[in-house]
Order: C-alpha cells, then structure tokens, then sequence
C-alpha cells in the first residue's frame, strides 16, 4: 500500500451475479436535496451504480460532491429533515430499499448492510468496554448467552489484528489508538457477517503507515466474506490497491466509472484528469503538480450546462448550456462530458 498510484497486481474480482442476474446492489438515478434555510440544496443528482457480491466500487470526489449523503440514502440513515429521497431506486439483492417501511428497513440494516465511519471515537459508546459493544452484537442479534458472545467478540478482536485481543477485551474506547479504534469499528461492521460494507473515508483522520494497513485488512476481509464494498475516499492512491471499478462524483453526479486501472491509465473525464494530475506519482517525478482551479458550485445553484464548466479546462460553449449524459465510451466505462474522445485519448 502506497500514496501514490503504482499499479497493484491483479485482484482476484467480482463473483458474477445471482442467478437471477442481479447485482448485489443497484442504486438507480438517485436523487436527494436537503431543504435548507439557503434554499433547496440538490447533494444527489441521478447517482446510477452496481456493486457485485466481492467487488469492490471506490467513489471519489472532491467535497461536496454527495459521496457522503449518495451512502446514507442507501444505508437508510439520511438525516431527514432536513434531507429528502427525491427519486430513484436502491435495489439490494433485488428488493428497492426506498419501499420498506421503517421496521423491515432497520431488519436489512441490522443484517445485511454495515458501515464503518472516519471517526471511530464517535461511532463506538464511550461508556461500555469494546469487547461488551461487540459481544451485544452476538447477543442482541444472534441470541448467544453472554459468555459465548464474549468469547466471539475476543475472537473477532483477534481477527481483525487487536493484540492481546482477551486482555484488551475489557477496555474502553478512548484507550486504544486512532488505528486499532478503526480495527475495532471494523469488527464492529463485520460481526455479523453483512452482504455489503460502506466504508466512508475509514482511515482519513489515521497516518499514513496505519491508513495502508487498515486499508489492506479492510480488503482482506472483504474477499474473504466475499463482501461487496463501497469504498468512499479522496484519496486516490488509496483505492488503486484495492478498488476494482470507481465512481467520480462532482456536485452531485457520477460523471466517469471505470475499471480502476483503466481509469489510472486514461481518464475520460477532464475533471478525473484533474484529480489525477494532482497527486503524486511516481512515474511521473519531477512533474509540477497541478490544482484543478476554482471550488465546486454551491449546490443551491448548480451552474447550467456541464456543472464542471466553470473550472474545466476544455469547456466550450456547448459545456455553458447542454447537459452532458453519462454516456458508455468504451466497454464498462462511462463519461459524462461532451469532449470525451479528446480527453481520453488527448
Ligand atoms: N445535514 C445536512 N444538512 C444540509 N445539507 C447537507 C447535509 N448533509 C449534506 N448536505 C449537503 O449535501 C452536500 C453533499 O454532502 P456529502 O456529505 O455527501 O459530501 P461528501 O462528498 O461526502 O464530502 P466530504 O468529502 O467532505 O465528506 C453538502 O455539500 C451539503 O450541501
Ligand atoms: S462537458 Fe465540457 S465543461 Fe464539462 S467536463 Fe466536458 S469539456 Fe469540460
Ligand atoms: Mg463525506
């Protein structure tokens, strides 16, 4: 695991679908404002993507761009009010999520579908030892007698690399490190063995050394559960290892997916380009780094036309008015901006 953007090696991929051809997660044209006091804020705009069971979809994008807000929809976790599911579908193993009433939702969350947060200190109770939290889950949901769930909680401990995991069983959050926190949140998520993992920006607030090997348990895990996760970062050189399609976010929209080396290679969209060229890369030492200009729009008043235009370096006169589609540019890939083929191969 690196910061830069080094190809890895060949992952092992997706399992296909079911036998019934469906993914294990369809989000179809998402949509989700927020009804605030500066008007209505449009965070989701048509958001489409698939997750197969043992694949892995990191989605990037500056912030803003609805990564964030796109996950708590499909987890059922928006915070509403202020924030409101406008349209679209979230299919989970078939079934549209956005038509469940509250109690069979909450059963699908509690079962199928985990999510790991950046903050890990906030996302755990401070008042009750790390083994009692992850013990409650054997107990609360598979309706062990204490004593065993104790024994599972040491064990899933173990797993996910806690030293001295029945020592440490009896401690309390705040008296482990920022790394082996977010080793217990992952514990957390995967105690009962969900079908999908979000895991939203899991090692931001870590550095650099224990962000790689989080990350790398992460994935670990997730191949060996065969999980399919969505991987939420700004960080680039992160999901190379990991990831095996990504999604770009930009105000709201996905505006490329592709295979991660495809997309590491040859970007289709200016605004991938931007991200691209502003981190370091190893084959590419000496190069000045490049900032993409300018700030993503207010979400209040998204600009007409392209939303990118006003900081893309390509914008023409088409980008100010005509909406670019997602459009497939080559087998598995899609971009939505009307000079793709320049971009791609420019
Ligand atoms: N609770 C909220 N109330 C009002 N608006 C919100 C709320 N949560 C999100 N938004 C709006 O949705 C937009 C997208 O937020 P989101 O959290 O999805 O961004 P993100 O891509 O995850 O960014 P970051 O990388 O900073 O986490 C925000 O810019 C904001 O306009
Ligand atoms: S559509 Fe135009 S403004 Fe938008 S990204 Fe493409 S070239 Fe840039
Ligand atoms: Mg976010």
């Amino acid at each position: 695991m690196t910061t830069t953007t080094d190809e890895p090696g060949p992952r092992p991929g997706p399992v296909p679908a079911d036998g019934h051809g469906a993914p294990l997660l369809e989000v179809r044209d998402l949509r989700v404002e927020f009804h605030t006091r500066d008007g209505v804020a449009k965070a989701v705009n048509g958001v489409s993507y698939r997750v197969a069971a043992g694949e892995t979809l990191a989605v990037l994008g500056e912030s803003g761009s609805g990564k964030s807000v796109t996950a708590q929809a499909v987890m059922g976790i928006l915070d509403s009010p202020p924030g409101y599911v406008t349209g679209g579908e979230i299919l989970f193993q078939g079934r549209d999520l956005l038509k469940l009433g509250r109690e069979e939702r909450r059963r699908v969350r509690g079962a199928k579908l985990a999510m790991i947060f950046q903050d890990a200190l906030s996302a755990l109770n401070p008042v009750l030892s790390v083994g009692a939290q992850l013990g409650e889950m054997y107990e609360v949901h598979r309706k062990m007698p204490r004593r065993r769930a104790r024994d599972q909680a040491v064990e899933l401990m173990r797993r996910v690399g806690i030293p001295a995991a029945r020592d440490r069983a009896g401690d309390y959050p705040h008296q482990f490190s920022g790394g082996m926190r977010q080793r217990i949140m992952i514990a957390m998520a995967l105690a009962l063995e969900p079908d999908l993992i979000i895991a939203d920006e899991p090692t931001t607030a870590l550095d650099v050394t224990v962000q790689a090997q989080v990350m790398d348990l992460l994935a670990e895990l997730q191949r060996e559960f065969t999980m399919g996760l969505i991987l939420i970062t700004h960080d680039l050189g992160v999901v190379a290892d990991v990831a095996d399609k990504i999604a770009v976010m930009y105000a709201g929209r996905i505006v490329e997916t592709a295979p991660v080396h495809d997309l590491y290679r040859a970007p289709a969209h200016p605004y991938t380009r931007g991200l691209l060229d502003s981190i370091p890369r190893l084959d590419h030492k000496g190069r000045e780094l490049y900032a993409i200009k300018g700030l993503p729009p207010n979400l209040t008043a998204i600009p007409p036309g392209c939303p990118f235009h006003p900081r893309c370096p390509l914008a023409q006169d088409i980008c100010r008015t005509e909406l670019p589609p997602l459009a497939e540019v080559a087998p598995g890939r899609t971009s939505a901006c009307h000079f793709w083929k320049e971009t791609l191969h420019g």
